[in-house]
């Protein structure tokens, strides 16, 4: 039977290499974790919006995150807030279809999941019916604990998001890291202890200073997942488009792995170039009759 999550290689530009095999499971990354230690295998996240994206990183990571950050990255929107559980779901299936081996988490995007978890669960439940992921991912501690335990009760695994959470950007006041005073280190502290005991199988801790981070990870009995948040999680993630180098300006704690906003830059004005100079297309890019 085929489902809309086959990749069609014969109608696709899909080239899986090296041949599929069984797909990580959220279970899986959780028996990482197996004690106050940091883990002995580091968790490997990338965020991926597309198909051929997903195709790219797949055989590197052990999750691709389908952020909401794609707001910003694919759709220029000023904040994550705008997102819609719609724009969730294509991009979601878009990278599902193009991995077979990272489990894939799909952000709940802003008012998808706040007012109740009968409503968090409309929504996640949306989210993998449409998509064929495996879990999702929900920003929020305290507030959160009942709606990750009422998801995670009803078969969806759920990562956990706490410290700076892009989606409470008007209460923070901006995307300052957090944790310099005793009483914001209680409450992520806090934050992070009730959505892991309520049963996320990973949790992102982003933008926190490094001692909070290495307070959490201790604490916790799930991965921690850094971003922003120091070497002291156990595993990392970054938004794809910033460690490529597509922006010019990042936060602090992006490593460039490449510098690719010059490079297509370069490409367009050739390509410009060649166009307005004839330079292109040559015989070798025309057909000819038989
Ligand atoms: O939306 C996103 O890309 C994220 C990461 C920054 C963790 O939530």
């Amino acid at each position: 039977m085929s489902t809309t999550f086959t990749l069609d290689s014969a109608t696709s530009r899909a080239t899986p290499t090296p041949a599929p095999m069984k797909r990580l499971t959220a279970p899986a990354i959780l028996a990482r974790k197996t004690g106050p230690e940091p883990v002995a295998e580091p968790v490997v996240m990338l965020t991926a919006y597309t198909a051929r994206m997903a195709q790219l990183l797949d055989p590197h990571c052990d999750m691709l995150l389908v952020g909401d950050s794609l707001g910003q990255v694919i759709y220029g929107l000023p904040s994550t807030i705008p997102v819609s559980l719609e724009m969730m779901c294509a991009h979601g299936a878009a990278v599902v279809r193009g991995s077979w081996h990272s489990v894939v988490v799909i952000d709940m995007p802003f008012g998808s999941y706040e007012a109740s978890p009968q409503h968090a669960f409309a929504s996640a439940a949306r989210i993998l019916k449409e998509t064929g992921a495996a879990a999702v991912k929900l920003e929020g501690g305290e507030a959160m604990a009942e709606t990750v335990a009422f998801l995670v009760a009803r078969g969806i695994p759920v990562v956990g998001h706490v410290g700076l959470t892009p989606q409470a950007v008007n209460m923070l006041g901006g995307y300052a890291a957090r944790g310099r005073s005793q009483v914001e280190e209680q409450k992520i502290v806090r934050d992070a202890t009730s959505v892991a005991d309520a049963g996320a199988f990973a949790l992102v801790i982003e933008g926190v200073v490094e001692p909070i981070a290495a307070r959490i990870t201790r604490e916790v009995a799930c991965p921690t997942i850094g971003i922003g948040a120091s070497a002291q999680c156990d595993g990392q993630v970054l938004v794809i488009d910033d460690m490529l180098g597509m922006f010019e300006r990042t936060a602090r704690f992006v490593k460039r792995y490449e510098d690719l906003a010059p490079r297509i830059t370069a490409a367009a004005q050739a390509y410009a170039c060649e166009v307005r100079s004839r330079a292109f297309p040559t015989a070798a890019e025309t057909y000819a009759p038989k």
